[in-house]
C-alpha cells in the first residue's frame, strides 16, 4: 500500500532579526514582558524596504528542500501552499511560487488555514497520494507578517509574538508494508471564533471593498486577536486533539519519540507537556528564535528537529499539533520509513 513519505525538509527566514529590545524602540513593550509571557527572544523580519512577498520566501525554502530530496522542480506533480499572509489579494502564492519554480502547468493549490496550514496541507497531499492524483508534492508554509502588523502600541499583544518565515517538505507516495507515513489524522474548526483572531479589512463583504475616507491606521487593517481567550482553547483542546490521534492510531503517548507543536507561545507548549506529564525534551521548542510564523512554524520547527538528530530515522515517530485563527486545530502522527 502506498504510504505519504516526509523525503526532506527546508526552511528560510529572512536575515533581518528583530530583538525584543528593538522593538521597545517603538511601543510600549519590554524584553521581560515578552520573555516571561511569551518565551520569544527574537523574530525575523523582512527588509523594510525590499519588496518580499510569501512566495518570495517559501521559494528559498523549496528549493533548499528539493535540493536535499535530489527532486528537480519538474519531478513535482503537486504543490500546496500554506499562509495567510498571501504576497496579493490574488492569485494565490501557490501560483507565484510555482512560476518562480520555472514551471508553467505543474497544479498549485492555496491552503488558508493559519496555524494549521502546515496540517492541513500534509491531510491533503497524503489524500492526493494514496487517491493517485499526485505522487510527489511539494507543501510549503510561509508568512511575511511584519508588512501587515500593527506597530504602535496599541497592536502590542500581537506584533510582539509574529514572525516572518518559511519552510517546506518534500512528500512522496512510496509503495510500502511498513507502519510508516501518516498513522492518524485529526482536523477541527469552529468558526464561531472567528473575530477572536482575524484582520478584517480590506474586505469584500462590503459593497465597496476600499471603504472611501477610511485612514490606514484604522484597526481594522491590522489583526486583532482575543489572546486570552485563545491561549485557554490552546490549552484545552490540544490536549484532547492529540488524544484524538493517539486512539485513531491504537497507539500510547510513550510510543510518540517527539511532539512538534505550532509555536504559538512557549507557555502553551509548556502547560501541554504537564497536562501530558512529559518531559520537555519530549516537545520541540524554537520560538525563541523566530516567534509565531503560522503555517511555517511546524515544519520549520520539524526541519531543525532533524537537523539537531531528534527525529528523521527510520522508525521515529513524531506527533505535530497546532491551534490557531479560525479557529482551526489538529493533530498528525507521522512515522518516518
Ligand atoms: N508588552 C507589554 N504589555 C503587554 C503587551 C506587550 N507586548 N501585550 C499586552 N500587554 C499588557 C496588556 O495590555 C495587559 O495589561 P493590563 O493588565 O494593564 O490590561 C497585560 O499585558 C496582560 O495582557 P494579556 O493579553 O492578558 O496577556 P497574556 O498573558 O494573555 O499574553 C498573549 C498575551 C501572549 C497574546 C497570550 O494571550 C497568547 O499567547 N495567546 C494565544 C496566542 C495564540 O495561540 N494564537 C493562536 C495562534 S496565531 C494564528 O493563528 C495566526
Amino acid at each position: 500500500m502506498k504510504k505519504s513519505v516526509i523525503q526532506s525538509t527546508g526552511m528560510f527566514v529572512p536575515p533581518n532579526i528583530v530583538t525584543n529590545h528593538d522593538l521597545e524602540g517603538f511601543m510600549d513593550t519590554s524584553d521581560e514582558w515578552i520573555r516571561k509571557r511569551t518565551g520569544i527572544e527574537q523574530r525575523h523580519w523582512i527588509d523594510s524596504d525590499k519588496v518580499t512577498g510569501a512566495s518570495d520566501l517559501g521559494f528559498e525554502a523549496a528549493k533548499r528542500a528539493l535540493d536535499q530530496a535530489g527532486w528537480t522542480p519538474e519531478d513535482i506533480d503537486f504543490i500546496i501552499f500554506a499562509t495567510l499572509s498571501p504576497d496579493i489579494m490574488f492569485p494565490g502564492p501557490g501560483c507565484l511560487l510555482q512560476a518562480k519554480l520555472g514551471l508553467d502547468s505543474t497544479p498549485a493549490l492555496d491552503i488558508r488555514q493559519q496555524c494549521t496550514g502546515f496540517l492541513y496541507g500534509l491531510a491533503t497531499a497524503d489524500a492526493y497520494i494514496k487517491t493517485g492524483l499526485a505522487n510527489r508534492v511539494l507543501l510549503v508554509g510561509s508568512e511575511v507578517h511584519s508588512s501587515g502588523l500593527d506597530k504602535s502600541t496599541r497592536g502590542r499583544d500581537v506584533t510582539v509574538i509574529f514572525g516572518d518565515g518559511a519552510a517546506a517538505v518534500c512528500i512522496e507516495g512510496v509503495e510500502t508494508q511498513a507502519d510508516a507515513g501518516l498513522l492518524a489524522t485529526s482536523l477541527h474548526a469552529d468558526g464561531n471564533y472567528a473575530e477572536a483572531l482575524m484582520t478584517e479589512l480590506p474586505a469584500s463583504k462590503f459593497p465597496q471593498r476600499m471603504i472611501p475616507g477610511l485612514d490606514i491606521d484604522d484597526a481594522r487593517y491590522y489583526p486583532v486577536m482575543d489572546g486570552p481567550a485563545i491561549f485557554k482553547k490552546a490549552v484545552k483542546m490540544l490536549p484532547k486533539v492529540i488524544n484524538e490521534s493517539l486512539e485513531k492510531a491504537g497507539m500510547d503517548l510513550d510510543q510518540i519519540d517527539l511532539i512538534i507543536p505550532h509555536q504559538a507561545n512557549l507557555r502553551i507548549n509548556q502547560a501541554l507537556g504537564q497536562y501530558l506529564k512529559i518531559s520537555d525534551d519530549k516537545i520541540f521548542h524554537n520560538i525563541q528564535k523566530y516567534g509565531n510564523t503560522t503555517a511555517a512554524s511546524i515544519p520549520l520547527a520539524l526541519h531543525e528537529a532533524v537537523e539537531q538528530g531528534r527525529t528523521g530515522k527510520s522508525g521515529d515517530t513524531v506527533l505535530f499539533v497546532g491551534l490557531g485563527a479560525g479557529l482551526t486545530w489538529g493533530s498528525i502522527i507521522y512515522r518516518y520509513l
